[in-house]
């Protein structure tokens, strides 16, 4: 969209190029030579260090802390702005997930991660009433990304299209809906607007609100492709989940039944995995799902439900009612809280939370079983997140060790030079 604005320069001051050369995509609005004022929020910039070498393109706002955000390194790149030049790198990302064996639902773009700073996109895979579509659930985080999409519908038509052509989808625009979730507080900070959910495109005959996606293991979950939090499902925790399971195909349960306790379970995503790997091993099991969401709990009872288990819907607070729950009596205990710590200054309230909920998990989980212990928090580093789970084990008494150690799926890519990208984290332990 910003085809005819040409690039401004921007030149860093002196020894404040060493972040950006190693590869991390900001710089920060003191690290430039001169004021970036009056400069449109969003516009181009060509990056330059001191001396007026290439750094890096992306674009530029005054309004941010983070006054550039880079959208390439390679000094030939420099159209970043462009949405042909967004296209091709989405074709890319898809391209990128489909060689990594993403067919169904997945992370098509993770802002940075794919080096789109700005754009998360998740491509769910949907049946309903026996037909099937693709969904598009996008949010624009920075007022460059929204310079760049301002035409969103036709240019996510013009994709469909090209990715069909490449072979990378079957479904046409008629079976491509979009949904536009700029419902995120992050907005803010560029100076943009929190938005209400958008549907720029449906699926004639799908209803989005309440629909079955495919995610692995071709499992269907039914959950709110509009409403729903985050961008309706959580996609990053498939690898833990894979990592669990894995465990649960060969663990032994001499009682036959296996008894699940799900804390913050959303639409479920955990126990219907779970309950899928071991209802094919002939075992019974029971789930009791905790979350303060009724309207996500309705979704997990039905989820839960299909997959066989016999269901126990409570809706607690996970920080104030978990006494209202049997100790020791579970196999398997999930923690994956919402990120209890979002700023700098949450972090001593939020380790007390996590604390909190990793003692009770090791309180209610029986000898010889597992806990799950999740944090979305990208601001808690695992060092500090290791301390907790430590406390809470030594707490209740229990002997554990620690079986698996997870992160973000594959279809959430990291770059290193970017610590930013890194915020799920996960441990497994077992109790002896
Ligand atoms: C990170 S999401 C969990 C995602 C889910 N485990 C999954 O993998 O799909 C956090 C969930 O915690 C719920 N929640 C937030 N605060 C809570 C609290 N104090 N007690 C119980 N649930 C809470 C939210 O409604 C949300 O469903």
């Amino acid at each position: 969209m910003n085809k005819s604005i040409k690039p401004t320069v921007w030149r860093l001051r002196t020894g404040a190029d060493r972040r950006i050369r190693g590869g991390h995509p900001w710089t920060f609005s003191n690290e430039l030579a001169e004021s970036p004022k009056g400069h449109t929020p969003g516009a181009p910039v060509v990056l330059l260090d001191a001396k007026g070498g290439f750094l890096a393109s992306g674009y530029g706002n005054p309004h941010s802390l983070i006054a550039f955000r880079a959208l390439s390194f390679k000094s030939q790149e420099q159209e970043v702005c462009e949405t042909e030049y967004l296209q091709r790198q989405l074709v890319k990302t898809w391209w990128q997930r489909h060689r990594l064996g993403f067919k169904s639902s997945f992370r098509w773009c993770y802002g940075e991660g794919d080096f789109l700073p700005g754009l998360v996109i998740d491509r769910y895979l949907v049946h309903q009433n026996g037909q099937m579509g693709q969904v598009f659930a996008v949010q624009i985080l920075t007022a460059g990304m929204s310079a760049i999409l301002q035409e969103p519908t036709s240019f996510f038509e013009n994709l469909v299209q090209e990715i069909k052509e490449k072979n990378l989808s079957d479904f046409s625009w008629e079976q491509t809906a979009v949904v536009l979730r700029n419902d995120v507080q992050v907005r803010r900070l560029e100076g943009l607007e929190i938005e209400a959910p958008r549907v720029l495109k449906t699926i004639e005959g799908m209803n989005l609100s309440e629909i079955d996606i495919e995610i692995k293991n071709q499992v269907l979950m039914t959950t709110d492709l509009i409403e729903g939090q985050k961008t309706g499902f959580f996609l990053d925790q498939a690898h833990n989940i894979s990592l669990l399971c894995d465990q649960l195909k060969t663990m032994e349960f001499p009682e036959g039944i296996v008894r699940v306790l799900d804390l913050c379970c959303y639409v479920g995503q955990w126990s219907t995995q779970i309950t899928h790997v071991l209802q094919a091993r002939g075992l019974k099991v029971e789930v009791t799902a905790v979350d303060v969401s009724d309207h996500a709990l309705s979704f997990a009872a039905k989820n839960i439900e299909r997959q066989g288990a016999v269901v126990n819907i409570r809706n607690l607070d996970v920080l104030k009612d978990l006494g209202s729950l049997p100790d020791r009596y579970f196999d398997v205990v999930i923690a994956d809280p919402p990120a209890f710590i979002k700023a700098k200054k949450d972090v001593p309230t939020g380790r007390h939370a996590y604390l909190k909920l990793n003692t009770s998990a090791f309180k209610m989980v029986r000898k010889g079983g597992l806990v799950a212990s999740c944090s979305c928090s990208g601001l808690f580093e695992e060092a500090e997140m290791i301390d907790v789970i430590r406390k809470a084990i030594s707490r209740g008494e229990n002997e554990a060790r620690c079986i698996q150690h997870g992160g973000h799926s594959a279809d959430h890519p990291v770059l290193l030079a970017f610590r930013e990208g890194f915020y799920l984290k996960m441990f497994v332990h077992h109790v002896l």
